[in-house]
């Protein structure tokens, strides 16, 4: 049976460039808008990759379903890349949309892939190092926890906490460090679910990386580019191999932590500043 590599938001940005290195298997990506896949798919089959894609909106459990079922198709299912986000200044009119993208979004992708997963197989949920910098009195697991019990109770929560900040792109900000303060709390609880299983759970927190998204955000987020190591946004490419070579099998061993793929600015910020 074929081996199969499932990237939500693999038509554009890192996850289109992760999918590149996945050239022994089927790689379905997926996102909302058929043309950006359909014109991917050519990219990537030019580049010797045997790649489809299914339209979805993870913010849907249904249509999650649907690629699960989609993938399920095509043979079975190794690495599961949930790359699929929308950040401050892509919904600052709507930051209740972050949330349901980011955060539920991962919660479906998780919860259902997970039931037709085996053992040896892979998720990796990309978070951010927006995840960093929340205070701690923000920080609220058993509010995190309501993700998986009460969908209606979580969203509310978590927007009661977003609207601490101001109407508009800081609010919108908050939700999305929120989402993703989430997603790295969430993945480690299910890398500890899931690990009963043999399937491995990691997330991933990329720094302000040079994609569509990161130049939309590169007004407020350049402000870290000074505390990156090499002083830079990372490179589309450079966190496609990030995302590739750590949601690949072989890397059996690493599961239940946040690789923080940021060049070294969160660190830098928090540890050294002072300095
Ligand atoms: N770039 C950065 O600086 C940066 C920093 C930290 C974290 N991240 C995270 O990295 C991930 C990848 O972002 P990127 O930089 O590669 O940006 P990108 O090129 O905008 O990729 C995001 C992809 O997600 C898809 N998407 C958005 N909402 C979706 C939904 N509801 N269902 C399915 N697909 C959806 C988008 O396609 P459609 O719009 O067609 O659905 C798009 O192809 C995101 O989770 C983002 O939050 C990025």
């Amino acid at each position: 049976m074929a081996k199969v590599c499932v990237i939500t938001g693999g038509g554009s940005g890192m996850g289109l460039e992760a999918a590149k290195y996945f050239k022994d298997r089927v790689v379905i990506i997926s996102g909302r808008t058929e043309a950006k896949l359909a014109k991917a798919v050519e990219e990537l089959k030019a580049c010797g990759v045997d790649a489809y894609y299914k339209t979805c909106d993870t913010s849907k459990r249904e249509s999650v379903k649907e690629l699960v079922e989609y993938a399920l198709s095509k043979g079975e299912i190794i690495n599961v890349i949930n790359s699929a986000g929308i950040s401050p200044a892509m919904s600052s009119t709507d930051p209740e949309k972050i949330l349901r993208i980011n955060a539920m979004g991962t919660v479906y992708m998780n919860e259902e892939f997970s039931k037709v997963m085996n053992a040896g197989s892979v998720i990796l949920d990309v978070a951010s190092n927006s995840a960093y910098v929340l205070p701690s009195f923000l920080i609220s697991t058993k509010v995190y926890a309501l993700a998986e019990t009460d969908e209606a109770a979580f969203i509310k929560k978590m927007m009661k906490k977003a609207s601490l900040a101001k109407e508009g792109y800081p609010r919108a900000g908050f939700a999305y460090a929120l989402s993703k303060n989430f997603v790295v709390w969430y993945a480690k609880k299910c890398a500890i679910e899931y690990g009963k299983k043999g399937i491995r759970v990691v997330s991933l927190s990329p720094g302000l990386i040079a994609t569509d998204m990161g130049k939309m955000e590169e007004k407020d987020g350049g402000m870290l580019i000074p505390f990156a190591c090499e002083k830079r946004m990372g490179k589309p490419e450079e966190l496609g191999f990030a995302l590739a070579t750590v949601a690949d099998e072989r890397n059996g061993y690493l599961a239940g932590v946040d690789v923080l793929t940021d060049g070294g600015s969160t660190t830098h910020m928090k540890e050294f500043k002072k300095m």
